[in-house]
């Protein structure tokens, strides 16, 4: 096993960072780029010496909605038969896996990002000044033990390619590099990296003829690009400085091109105080947007959507109910995981609705033209006030639900009432003993009241932390007490007040609110 290393003078160099504005990265993160014009094999040059292998094991890690590691873990058990090591409150996991089961982990649903991991550090020491901590590692890339990550990012390649082959999707072919193509306006470019770098010239290499088709799309050299994630107060340098040296010295170690936006390899820099994990990326884009076509205003990621459900252990035949449903995140990743339960979903927006309509529409469609002879998904949606909901009492096993943060959507003033009112209704139509509510909010503190004031007909059993967009909210997992609807102190206080006060189109203030 092994690889040949290409090293080799690139003959023109123009390098800048730019920044990822993601609203949802508290840290500040970037990449580094480089561009040049040569066309050379070092694709190739990772492929030659390779024997067939047997498979290896690695570690990979995922990166999950801060606050669901433990979540995201349990689902790894469970379709990988891993035992993942979580880093708390830092939504990553990290498991071990042999490459023949590496297609497994693209069914994972917890996870936004994958990535395989290079080498991994508990405790670096970073040295004290800029300079010596970059220069450090700059020493680093070239000693790092690549190899079975690399292996492992082409074998994933390889999948990548039977899927698209099957769907009967052309394999996009390479553009050839192109020094005057328009690069972001954001981008800096950055003096200090336009100088020339010795090295000697990658031996040429005949293509093997058995790889014909690998070898239409990586005879040109390989595009890469350093991400850098940088937290923690005690770094001299920050991610950008980061991404650009350490790139620097991964093109000069791999001789690979630079390419922001059309790179063949991600490589990953994460760096959390004194932890410094370096991986190269499984997934091309974050998986939290799967299925989902309509957005609205609030769309919750469907990896949190997946997590609350997963807190909720829907069972065959539940009925699981999101009254609050926007654009139907949570019972459309609940009716496509959990195809055995019966989902309803409800808002009383009429533009919420016909997203989650639509949404619901796109999918079935998706399976139609697939092929499918049961495109039809268990799944109904109603436009409904969530404190006179049509639907019996003691009918219900689960209630998940987004509530309006009062923040983003609604207000702080009106959840006062809304809590109260939305909590006893749930009870109501919830099995009593049974049945359980997840219920997320941002609004911690009138959420708690209002749940204090129902204790006959909810127990809190725990609470998740969880990070939405940047916001610290609660993941709120609720019993239905086996108290009879009707029979308690809080039921007999005036109901429905609350409710009539949301009528408003809450879809237009939440334009407004947005930028808060
Ligand atoms: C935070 S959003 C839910 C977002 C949703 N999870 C998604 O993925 O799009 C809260 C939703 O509650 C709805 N809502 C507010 N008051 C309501 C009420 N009284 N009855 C029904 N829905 C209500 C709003 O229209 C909004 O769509
Ligand atoms: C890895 O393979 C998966 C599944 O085939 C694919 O969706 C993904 O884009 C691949 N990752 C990279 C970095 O190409
Ligand atoms: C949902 O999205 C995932 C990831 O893109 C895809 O693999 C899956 O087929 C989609 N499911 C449906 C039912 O469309």
């Amino acid at each position: 096993m092994g690889f040949v290393l290409c090293t080799g003078a690139l003959s023109c160099w123009n390098m800048f960072v730019l920044l990822i504005p993601d609203p949802e990265v508290l840290n500040d993160e970037f990449s580094f780029k480089a561009r040049c014009s040569r066309t050379e094999m070092a694709g190739e040059c990772v492929n030659e010496g390779k024997e067939v292998l047997q498979s290896l094991t690695v570690t990979v890690g995922a990166t999950v909605p801060t606050g669901f590691e433990h979540t995201a873990a349990e689902e790894v058990q469970e379709k990988i038969g891993a035992i993942a090591r979580v880093s708390k409150d830092r939504g990553r996991i990290y498991f071990e896996i042999t490459t023949d089961h590496l297609h497994k982990v693209h069914h994972l649903k917890s996870v936004d990002n994958l990535f395989v991991v290079v080498e991994q550090y508990d405790h670096y020491q970073f040295k004290e000044t800029k300079e010596e901590a970059l220069l450090d590692l700059q020493q680093l890339a070239p000693v790092l033990p690549w190899n079975s990550a690399l292996e492992v990012w082409k074998i994933n390649n390889s999948l990548k390619k039977k899927r698209s082959r099957r769907r009967g999707a052309a394999v996009p072919k390479p553009k050839p590099c192109d020094t005057s193509e328009t690069e972001n306006p954001q981008a800096e470019p950055d003096e200090t990296l336009l100088k020339e770098k010795p090295g000697s010239a990658c031996p040429e290499q005949e293509p093997s003829p058995e790889d014909s088709d690998i070898q239409e799309t990586e005879a040109k050299p390989l595009k890469f690009r350093v991400t850098c994630n940088r937290a923690g107060d005690k770094h001299s340098f920050t991610s950008n400085d980061a991404a650009r040296d350490f790139g620097g010295a991964v093109q000069e170690f791999f001789q690979w091109k630079a390419d922001m936006t059309k790179f063949d390899v991600e490589v990953l820099l994460n760096i959390h105080n004194n932890e410094m994990v370096i991986g190269i990326a499984l997934t091309e884009e974050s998986l939290h947007r799967r299925n989902i076509t309509h957005f609205g205003p609030t769309t919750l990621r469907s990896t949190l959507a997946y997590g609350m459900l997963r807190l909720c252990k829907p069972q065959i035949s539940d009925v699981i109910v999101d009254p609050m449903c926007g654009s139907g995140a949570i019972p459309l990743e609940g009716v496509i995981e959990w195809s055995n339960s019966f989902f309803l979903s409800g808002d009383n927006n009429d533009m919420a609705i016909s997203r989650t309509v639509n949404n619901i529409n796109h999918i079935v469609k998706k399976k139609k033209d697939g092929g499918s002879t049961s495109p039809g998904l268990s799944i109904d949606t109603a436009q409904w006030d969530l404190c006179h909901l049509p639907l019996r009492t003691s009918s219900v096993d689960i209630i998940t639900t987004d509530m309006p943060f009062g923040k983003r959507m609604g207000s702080r003033k009106k959840n006062w009432d809304l809590y109260p009112s939305c909590l006893r209704e749930m009870a109501r139509v919830c099995r009593p003993g049974m049945g359980r509510a997840v219920l997320l909010t941002q609004d911690k503190k009138c959420f708690t009241k209002a749940l204090s004031r129902m204790g006959g007909l909810w127990r809190k059993s725990h609470t998740v932390w969880v990070n939405v967009g940047g916001l610290h909210a609660g993941v709120f997992v609720l019993r239905r007490t086996a108290a009879i609807f009707g029979t308690t102190p809080e039921d007999v206080r005036e109901p429905h007040m609350g409710c009539e006060s949301q009528e408003v189109n809450m879809e237009e203030k939440v334009q407004s609110a947005r930028s808060e």
